[in-house]
């Protein structure tokens, strides 16, 4: 598996930096480490953490100074500390003293804006207060069908031809497609605003042009919703106590579609991998005790979708992990390394059991309020996927699967698939093929295992029962009925194996 390195917005740092493989590569004043150089941040992480302990010194680009917290304790010390640490970057050092120049490429991320993630305080509740109130009346059955019938149209998408990549049709599809409907603009949803969306977290020269697409589609939203209320979170949002102005309702509009969209993307796209390639994630399967919502967690500490957050800023002079910290010091909130810190799992390979103390979603008051919305796009687009397509299997060398790696994230460039061609089916039917139906009925996602009177054979596992909030299909399907697998090596087939115990 390769992790490329790139700089974290995909723009040039402002100086060339010495190749690989020189000893001075990554090492910038006060042989400090320069984050953005690292060719493996989580060997780097490791490193520091024995070299400073579980909050250390480094450099950003510019050689601009941070703390990376590496410690879960820490991490969530920080979070959980509003009197001591906030997401005020107007605060911060090097900020006010000039060494962030304008054309910093972590300038997006860091300048403060009016939105809730940058907020504190009152202004903080107010702003949070009225997305979290628009998220509340989100109706979660309705939420799973509405991933159901999107999974439906994009596996349609690519059925008949036998072969897919499954993060550039799939992954990077799905959740844009559940969020621009739970938004209240289905319309909106297509390969241009995917696009979009990926070109300006890329940060390539047009990122600029796709935020103003992006932003345009929100602003129109947002005076339509206002003179025409609808049943949906736009609407929720404007209809708030909090009185959000328009320019408050696109901005968060904005933080909530592209936060979905990013860290959705890599959380699907991580398991999906895992499914179709990872002997731990199967051999946990053959003994029947992990749902795919417990591999959905499982990948939420192995691989954070966020594996860094930029960042949060000392509001007094304090002490973190024995560092000492001065006033308006910076800091990178760090799942990645957080969620490996030895206190807290002494044995990485140890099965978590669907534990939910990870960071992947951050804490205390700006902790991620979609973290059920990502994960249901992350259950049920994994489940959806294996229904139609049961002999799914990796169409390269594991190996040769790459990382697009910034600080923030870890992005798997693509996950060729093939499968044997599948006619469409009707999308307003759940997912499902007629191969192995007997079955594929004794695994579903989003319940709990309990313990069921079971026909099986007594090496087969309990199986969990269907879940209540899954709507299960009222007629027979419609669509005509999937070719039996061509493979016999699929990971469904091997899912039923390993249940059977053979
Ligand atoms: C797997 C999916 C997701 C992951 C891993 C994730 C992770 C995160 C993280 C790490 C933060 C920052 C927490 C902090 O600063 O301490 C955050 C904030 C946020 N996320 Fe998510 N997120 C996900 C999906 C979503 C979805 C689906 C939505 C909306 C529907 C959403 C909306 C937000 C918002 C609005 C904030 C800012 C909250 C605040 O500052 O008060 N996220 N998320």
């Amino acid at each position: 598996m390769t992790r490329e390195s790139h700089s974290t917005t995909g723009t040039h740092d402002a100086f060339p930096a010495p190749p690989p493989g020189c000893p001075a590569h990554g090492i910038g004043p006060g042989a400090l480490h320069r984050l953005h150089e690292a060719e493996d941040l989580g060997e780097l992480y490791e490193q520091l953490r024995e070299q400073h302990g579980q909050v250390a010194p480094v450099l950003l680009h510019d050689d601009v100074p941070m703390w990376v917290v590496l410690g879960h304790t820490e991490n969530l010390h920080m979070v959980r500390t509003p009197s001591q640490f906030c997401r005020d970057s107007r605060i911060w050092n090097p900020l006010l003293e000039g060494m962030v120049k304008p054309d910093h490429p972590l300038m997006p991320l860091i300048t403060w804006q009016p939105i809730c993630s940058h907020a504190e305080g009152d202004e903080h509740l107010r702003l949070r207060g009225a997305v979290t109130g628009a998220m509340s009346t989100i109706d979660h059955r309705g939420l799973r069908r509405h991933i159901n019938r999107s999974t439906q149209r994009l596996v349609n998408r690519f059925c008949e031809e036998g072969r897919a990549d499954l993060v550039d049709q799939y992954a990077e599809h799905l959740p844009m497609a559940v969020m621009c409907e739970i938004l209240g603009m289905p319309d909106e949803y297509n390969d241009r605003i995917v696009e979009a969306a990926r070109d300006m977290l890329k940060g390539t020269e047009t990122a600029i042009a796709s935020n103003a697409y992006i932003m345009d589609a929100l602003m129109r939203l947002t005076v339509k919703r206002r003179a025409q209320p609808q049943e949906d979170f736009t609407t929720h949002l404007i209809n708030h106590p909090a009185r959000l102005t328009d320019e408050e309702v696109g901005q968060h509009l904005r933080v909530v579609l592209i936060a979905a969209y990013e860290a959705t993307a890599n959380l699907l796209a991580n398991v999906l991998r895992v499914v179709l390639t990872d002997p731990r994630f199967r051999a946990q399967l053959s003994g029947g005790q992990m749902t795919v919502p417990e591999a959905v967690e499982q990948s939420l500490w192995d691989e954070p979708p966020f594996s860094a957050v930029l960042g949060y800023f000392a509001k007094q002079d304090t002490e973190l992990g024995g560092q000492r910290i001065r006033k308006g010091d910076g800091l990178l909130f760090a799942p990645a390394p957080g969620n490996v810190d030895p206190r807290v799992r002494p044995d990485l390979s140890a099965n978590m059991m669907g534990n939910r103390s990870h960071l992947a979603f951050g804490g205390g008051s700006h902790e991620c309020p979609g973290a059920d919305i990502g994960r249901a796009i992350a259950e049920v687009g994994v489940d959806a996927l294996l229904m139609r397509l049961p002999d799914v299997e990796l169409d390269c060398a594991e190996d040769e699967l790459e990382w697009r790696q910034s600080m923030m994230s870890a992005h798997l460039v693509a996950l060729p698939v093939r499968f044997a061609p599948k006619p469409p089916q009707d999308v307003l039917q759940k997912p499902g093929h007629a191969s192995v139906p007997a079955q594929r009925a004794t695994w579903q996602v989003g319940a709990p295992p309990t313990a069921q009177p079971s026909p099986a054979p007594a090496t087969q596992p309990t199986v969990p029962p269907p879940p209540a909030a899954t709507p299960t299909p009222t007629a027979a399907p419609t669509a005509p009925a999937a070719p039996e697998p061509a493979r016999a090596n699929g990971p469904w087939r091997r899912f039923l194996r390993w249940w059977r115990g053979n």
